[in-house]
Parts: C-alpha cells; sequence; structure tokens
C-alpha cells in the first residue's frame, strides 16, 4: 500500500481521536512486515500524563495481535506543518525496529521521512 493510502487510513483513524484537552487529533497507521496495517489516535486524559499518543496506541493493537516486524509509520494531525513523533514514541517504536521508515504527512498535503534511527541518534536499547 501506497502512503497515500496509509495517510488515508491514518486520517480516518485521526477522526475518533479523544482529544478535548489539547484538542490536537493525531493518527497513525504501522505497516507490519507481512502487509498487516494497523491504525491509532491519540487518547487524552484528565490526568494529563495518562494520555496515549496515537503511535502507541497503533503499537498496542499490533502487538496484540501478534505482529511486530513492523516496517513503515505514516503520522498525521490536525495542524498545518508536519507533525512528527514525540521523543516518547521514537524510543518506543525504536524497540521494535530501528530502520522503520517513519513518514509524516501534513494536512497541507506536504510529505516527508526518515529512517527511525536517524530520529533518535544514540538510542537507548537493551537488546
Ligand atoms: N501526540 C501524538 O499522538 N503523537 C505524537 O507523536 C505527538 C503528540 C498527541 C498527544 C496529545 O494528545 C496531543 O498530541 C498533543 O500533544
Amino acid at each position: 500500500m501506497n502512503n497515500k493510502k496509509l495517510a488515508e487510513l491514518a486520517i480516518k483513524a485521526k477522526e475518533n481521536a479523544y482529544a478535548p484537552y489539547s484538542n490536537f487529533k493525531v493518527g497513525a497507521s504501522l505497516v507490519c512486515a507481512g502487509g498487516r496495517i494497523f491504525t491509532g489516535c491519540n487518547v487524552e486524559n484528565a490526568s494529563y500524563g495518562l494520555t496515549i499518543c496515537a503511535e502507541q496506541v497503533a503499537v498496542g493493537k499490533a502487538v496484540s495481535e501478534g505482529c511486530c516486524g513492523f516496517e513503515t509509520l505514516v503520522i498525521v494531525s490536525d495542524g498545518e506543518d508536519l507533525c512528527t513523533p514525540c521523543g516518547g514514541c521514537r524510543q518506543f517504536l525504536y524497540e521494535f525496529n530501528p530502520d522503520m521508515l517513519v513518514v509524516s504527512v501534513s494536512s497541507k498535503g506536504e510529505e516527508k521521512s526518515w529512517i527511525l534511527k536517524d530520529l533518535l541518534p544514540e538510542a537507548f536499547g537493551l537488546r
């Protein structure tokens, strides 16, 4: 599936974001080895620190279905600018594949991509 289609899936997931505090909705789609795709949206909480990011939701859904060989992550947001994964999400994703392709697509259609390990140099890992 191409990045445009993956962005469309992420936009659909973004519509379900629960973001009453920040009003900043984020959507993600995650492609696993073998081709399965999992989407996620951010889920906020009145206890702000309990908020979970769209990427984490997508990873949790995938892992719970037995998929963890992630190849590509596409992230979209409500903002006009490109939204990149937060530091915590970079670490969360790095666990599974430092060579993952991370693609951000803005609401204006601008697209930029990186290899995850370039977004998190000198990353922490135990494996
Ligand atoms: N957010 C994500 O879902 N992913 C990111 O990588 C950056 C931040 C969410 C968390 C919070 O609900 C909102 O965006 C504002 O920070």
